[in-house]
């Protein structure tokens, strides 16, 4: 599927690191190139030709990403370098000034460090306090989202989809229970909108962060949806060219409309306009058969992990595109050099979730992330090679 427009595939590597960035596609490399190399120009600042075009092309993006997640308008779709900058851009511009001491803001121990640090330097910053909601199963149930509101709860943020185990949160609950409540409800998109619809106005969600990496395009960019009325009182973190309407020395000053107001300096522009290349490609696909693709190759791997009696996979009851897991009595990176060995790429380690060890109670696990050009015959080398596993350590050593 689609293999022949991933150059790196003809090295002969089997990519199983998804979840960590994703291969980029003939088309978005020609679209970064083509920037450089036909029509350099910056955004939003010149009267010639090549300028125009930059902005035709860059605005373009924009709408598209509208599209795909179903925001209402443009102006909700922000530019940034990636889901970390979108989440630090919610905390310290927006609930820095909507929270005061003793708010509570409602995450999990599942969290990636980009949703957990920003709240904890918040909570030392105003004193607002850091709760988490206790998982069932290493999952979150609405039972004990409800438990944990009282009545100082003041946000929810969390992943749509975790990416340790890949166990998808009931969204669109939370987000109705949000809306009747009056919470703020963030969620970080990083694993789920590369993999499956995302709508943000029926999920109810109040800011979206995403990363172009882990969906075909460039390193470099983001984004962070925000509902018009939430991101006009979003405080920029970043001030300078390209946002300010007009400033003076009589220090007075004021700031573009959105989304403008929130792009502070020049953009990854070559980045941007390749993203949306990858965002044209997903979309031709179609996201839900992408997710119906990618849930079949993880039941395919746990059908064929079965008849291995040495390896204990963490997540066999959670759908997706992940499969985390470990050879008994092995370290996950020991695990993970050997693949290498073999020219197969995994993540070892804990996955930038060092708090979900609490919970999961193994520090360090391998995880195997699909996409759109995996197949059964890269998970039938997997297997082939996980099954000789035994020699491991003539080889790792
Ligand atoms: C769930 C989740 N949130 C946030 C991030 C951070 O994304 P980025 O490094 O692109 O900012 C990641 C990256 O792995 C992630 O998986």
């Amino acid at each position: 599927m689609y293999r022949e427009d991933f150059e790196i595939l003809k090295t002969g590597v089997i990519y199983f690191d998804n979840s960590a960035t994703t291969l980029k596609p003939k088309c978005v490399v020609d679209a970064t190139v083509d920037y450089y190399t036909k029509y350099t120009a910056n955004a939003h600042r010149g009267d010639y030709d090549n300028s125009l075009k930059v902005d035709m092309l860059y605005e373009g993006v924009r709408d598209k990403v509208r599209d795909f997640i179903h925001a209402k308008s443009s102006k909700e779709i922000i530019f940034t370098s990636g889901t970390t900058d979108s989440l630090n851009r919610v905390v310290f511009g927006f609930m820095k000034n909507h929270l005061k001491a003793g708010d509570e803001v409602l995450l999990t121990q599942a969290e990636h460090a980009s949703n957990i640090l920003p709240w904890l330097e918040l909570e030392k910053e105003i004193g607002i306090a850091v709760k988490y909601i206790p998982l069932e199963n290493h999952q979150v149930i609405m039972n004990h989202v409800l438990d944990s509101i009282t009545d100082k709860t003041k946000v929810i943020s969390l992943a749509h989809v975790t990416n340790v185990l890949g166990d998808e949160r009931p969204i669109r609950e939370i987000g109705e229970l949000c809306k009747e409540k009056g919470i703020y409800f963030v969620v970080d998109g990083a694993q789920s909108v590369p993999h499956r619809p995302v709508d943000v106005e029926n999920f109810g969600i109040d800011f979206l962060a995403f990363s172009a990496h882990k969906m075909l395009g460039p390193t470099g960019v983001g984004v962070l949806y925000g509902k018009e009325e939430l991101l006009e009182e979003l405080h920029p973190t970043a001030v300078g060219g390209g946002m300010n309407a007009s400033f003076s020395s009589d220090g007075s000053f004021e700031y573009k409309s959105l989304p403008s107001r929130l792009e502070a300096g020049t953009p990854n522009i070559a980045g941007v306009i390749a993203f949306g290349e990858a965002l044209d490609y997903l979309m031709k696909i179609g996201m839900e058969n992408i997710y119906q693709y990618e849930c079949s190759l993880k039941r395919y791997f746990l059908s064929q992990l079965a008849s291995i009696d040495h390896v204990t996979v963490y997540n066999k009851d959670i759908g997706g595109s992940i499969v985390t897991f470990n050879i008994d009595d092995v370290f996950s990176q020991d695990t993970a050099v050997y693949l290498n060995h073999y020219h197969i790429c995994v993540r070892a380690g804990n996955h930038c979730a060092k708090i979900l060890k609490e919970d999961l109670q193994v520090k360090n696990t391998c995880r195997v992330s699909f996409y759109i050009y995996n197949t059964k015959e890269e998970i039938d080398e997997l297997i082939r090679v996980l099954k000789k596993s035994k020699d491991i350590f003539r080889i790792v050593l």
